[in-house]
């Protein structure tokens, strides 16, 4: 018998830059997508507690994006890019919330990876299981979900440099809470990602790589919503490590007002909130004793993440709300 358990993210703050080789700091969160099963002679077989449907994939599968169930995709993307010798039958169970940003579809391709004997460092099995989500979804995702949740530490967030793929673990603060907040599911989110990376492309044709520009270079791309996509990387890159900085010196206005302003980036220029996400941001961002408030990961829908005092926004917890600690990656609990 072989139990993985690989746990979902949420991103703190530096959304939108990682498929640029930007900065971003997430963590890998106490809810977690648990898989129990063995080795299976030719394929992999998985039923899942929360899906009628059992996922079928053969060893030879050449293409993952037509399998059905759904979530049979991104199993059978993890199989066509790993190309294992052996099959694998099991159960997946989760606390996960799936579809609403807090990364299940990593989580699920880190815990197949890992059931069928992946073998290599936490950034191969990373960039293995990105490649698995792209086919397997279609959407040019960026490396940071797969990578905060190969190499989360319990207590850290982990500070990734998308461009070198090292990783810095940053402590969170003690005496704080991080609260999750589910806002709607997600909507159009696939094909609008793929136009922000494509925007993203024709900022860097015109002024060089995002990671390596300023502001000021941003007045010469000439389309304003090239301009205004390129604004909003180069200064939530910028916003990454100012955060990291008040983190260490526990400085929760700073840290606050990061976090505020990442949302109205993402809002403004990014154009990847809604009017109901930006509702829910600013009602966080309010309440007594928040630091501050942004929606996380892809945007769209999904959920907020917000940083407050203990107890804060106990008021709040819920079905669609809940206080996350930093957990550790994934890996193979007992074999
Ligand atoms: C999704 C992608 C990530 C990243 C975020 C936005 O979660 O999978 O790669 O681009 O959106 O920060």
């Amino acid at each position: 018998m072989i139990t993985v358990r690989s746990p979902g993210r949420v991103n703190l703050i530096g959304d939108h830059t990682d498929y640029t080789g930007g900065l971003v700091l997430p963590m890998a969160i106490d809810r977690a997508t648990m898989l129990v099963g063995s080795p299976a002679a030719d394929r992999v077989e998985l039923t899942s507690a929360d899906q009628a449907d059992v996922a079928r994939v053969e060893l030879d599968v050449r293409h993952p994006e037509r399998l059905t169930p759904q979530w049979a995709k991104y199993v059978g993307g993890v199989v066509a890019e790993m190309r294992p010798a052996q099959g694998f039958a099991g159960h997946v169970t989760t606390t996960i919330p799936i579809g609403a940003g807090l990364s299940s579809s990593a989580a699920l391709e880190l815990a197949v990876a890992l059931a069928l004997g992946f073998e290599g460092t936490p950034t191969q099995l990373a960039q293995m299981c990105q490649r698995a989500e792209q086919r397997a979804s279609g959407v040019p995702c960026g490396i940071m979900d797969q990578l905060c949740i190969a190499a989360g530490q319990i207590g850290h967030a982990t500070f990734i440099d998308c461009r070198s793929l090292e990783i810095t673990l940053v402590p969170v603060p003690e005496h704080l809470d991080v609260v999750v907040v589910f806002g709607h599911s997600r909507t159009l989110a696939g094909s609008e990602y793929a136009t922000r990376v494509a925007e993203c492309a024709a900022a860097e044709a015109a002024i060089g790589p995002l990671r390596d520009a300023r502001l000021v270079d941003t007045t010469h791309i000439d389309d304003w919503t090239v301009r205004a996509r390129a604004r909003h990387v180069i200064s939530e890159n910028a916003r990454v490590l100012e955060f990291c900085a008040a983190l260490a010196t526990n400085d929760r206005f700073e840290a606050g007002r990061l976090m505020n302003d990442s949302h109205a980036s993402l809002a403004a220029d990014y154009e990847t909130s809604t009017p109901r996400m930006d509702a829910l941001v600013s009602e966080l961002a309010d309440a007594p004793g928040v630091w501050g408030a942004r929606m996380t990961g892809g945007g769209f829908g999904g959920c907020a993440v917000a940083l407050c005092e203990p107890g804060a926004l106990d008021h709040r917890l819920g079905d669609s709300a809940w206080v996350v600690t930093a957990s550790n990656g994934a890996h193979v609990v007992a074999e």
